[in-house]
């Protein structure tokens, strides 16, 4: 992954460099950067330490019941196969679709369907989820708190009939600020905000403390936002 700001250390979701702080995030050839995407330990997961670090985070933040999750900018699928292991159906959408294509064959064979589309506004009908997943995406669209909104209209209501859910959906939302001189991203009091008149509860845990997910020490702010209707 490419530092953001020279002098920097800390490897972020791809961005151009030295973005004005007000700036939109501008677009990243993710077609580009698809081939190499998982070389990053947290991106691919092929540490056995990595992946057992996101494995346990995600069996705290999913249901345990085999639910239908939706993994928005899926990439090349690694947290989809995750979910996918963990008994979980997944439908991933993404906008690249040579990453679409890399998650495809990553989880061939596994209740997994990925589509080519816009994270949002997926192209997912009238379906409804127990879990929208999302990781180092959001911050990249353009007004997140109408996606938000958006999200939660996608997500099963409480008290549903539905033979696996009990309890309303639920987002998982992984985030941070990357970098020091010119960070991009979006701090977790901001999404935060934007995200608690939507849900009845959400837990923000953070993330940046736990080396074992990153494949290295970060000093940059990393964390989750685990939200329920
Ligand atoms: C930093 S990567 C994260 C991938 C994956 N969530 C993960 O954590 O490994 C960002 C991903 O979001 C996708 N993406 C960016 N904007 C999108 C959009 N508007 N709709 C759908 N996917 C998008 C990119 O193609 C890329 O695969």
């Amino acid at each position: 992954m490419t530092n953001i700001d020279d002098g920097e250390t800390s490897p972020a979701p791809r961005t151009p460099k030295n973005p004005a702080a007000d700036d939109p995030p501008r677009a990243v050839d993710w077609d580009a950067e698809a081939p190499a995407f998982d070389d990053e330990p947290d991106h691919g997961l092929r540490e056995p330490v990595v992946r057992e670090a996101w494995a346990a985070r995600l069996r705290d933040w999913l249901p345990r019941r085999p639910s239908d999750v939706l993994d928005l900018g899926c990439g090349t699928g690694s947290l989809s196969l995750l979910a996918t292991e963990q008994g979980h159906r997944v439908i991933g959408v993404d906008s690249s679709p040579a990453m679409v294509a890399l998650a495809r064959a990553k989880l061939a064979g596994r209740p997994a369907v990925f589509l080519v589309g816009d994270a949002a506004a997926p192209p997912v009908g009238e379906e409804r989820f127990d879990v929208i997943l999302v990781r180092h995406v959001l911050w990249t669209l353009p007004d997140p708190g109408r996606v938000l909104r958006r999200w939660c209209g996608l997500l099963r209501p409480g008290g549903t009939s539905h033979a696996f859910s009990s309890g309303g959906g639920r987002l998982v939302l992984v985030e941070g600020v990357w970098g020091t001189v010119s960070p991009v991203g979006i701090p977790a009091e901001r999404l935060y905000g934007l995200l608690a008149p939507l849900v009845s509860d959400a837990e923000l845990v953070r993330l940046g403390d736990d080396p074992l997910l990153w494949g290295r020490e970060v000093e940059d702010e990393r964390y989750a936002l685990v939200a329920h209707l």
